[in-house]
């Protein structure tokens, strides 16, 4: 039995044919190919399926495609504008805050989600707000430093654009990572949860929804 699923995501309208049980994340990323959607604990553990869903950071390997019938998807290839990276992404790259890059769509979207109803957060804050979303590779410090620099900068500059084409290195880019077109990466299985889920636990999609609105 399949049911008629609408979505819009990333701008675009989709009308599919799903089975109910199907996430929103297996759609995003087989029916649909946005692969900068990352799959891996499939119990919203590690956050690496985040999507924006109405605004909010949800993860997409636990909300069914059907949850998402009507609604407003993003995911990491919605954020930039006009070929351009969102400053978030760009913050990334300018900050080092890339290594294997598999947790970083996540990430992106899940800080973004929180700047657009916490525009100066601090550092504690800003560890808070990322706890659902884990990294094996990064230390975390280059990720604060990241949405820091990017929130300062969407402060002091409410219109803002995309910042312009990135410096990363030959290969498989930074902008590539942060822009959700690299597939590979390590699997991050049992990343260490300490660095900023300091109280171990895990967080559920429902905890991480937010109600956030668009960041110019
Ligand atoms: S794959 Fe969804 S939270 Fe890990
Ligand atoms: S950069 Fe975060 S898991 Fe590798």
């Amino acid at each position: 039995m399949t049911i008629s699923v609408t979505l819009d995501v990333n701008g675009e309208r989709y009308e599919l044919s799903v089975e109910p049980d199907r996430t929103l994340l297996d759609v995003l990323r087989t029916d649909l190919g946005l692969t900068g959607t990352k799959e891996n604990c499939l119990e919203a553990e590690c956050g690496v399926c985040t999507v924006l869903l109405d605004g909010a950071a949800v993860n997409a390997c636990i909300v069914l495609a059907p949850q998402a019938h009507g609604r407003r998807v993003v995911t990491i290839e919605g954020l930039g504008r006009d070929g351009t990276l969102h400053p978030l992404q760009q913050a990334f790259i300018d900050h080092g805050a890339v290594q294997c890059g598999y947790c970083i769509p996540g990430m992106i979207l899940s800080a973004y989600a929180y700047l657009a109803g916490h525009p100066q957060p601090t550092d504690d804050e800003i560890r808070e707000a990322l706890a659902g979303n884990l990294c094996r590779c990064t230390g975390y410090q280059k990720i604060v430093d990241a949405v820091s620099s990017a929130a300062a900068a969407l402060s002091t500059s409410p219109g803002l654009s995309a910042a312009p084409g990135s410096s990363a290195a030959p290969g498989l880019s930074a902008a590539e990572v942060v822009g959700g077109a690299a597939e590979g990466g390590a699997d991050p299985k049992n990343p260490d949860k300490n660095a900023l889920d300091q109280d171990g636990a895990g967080t559920s999609a429902g905890e991480r929804s937010r109600d956030a609105g668009p960041i110019p």
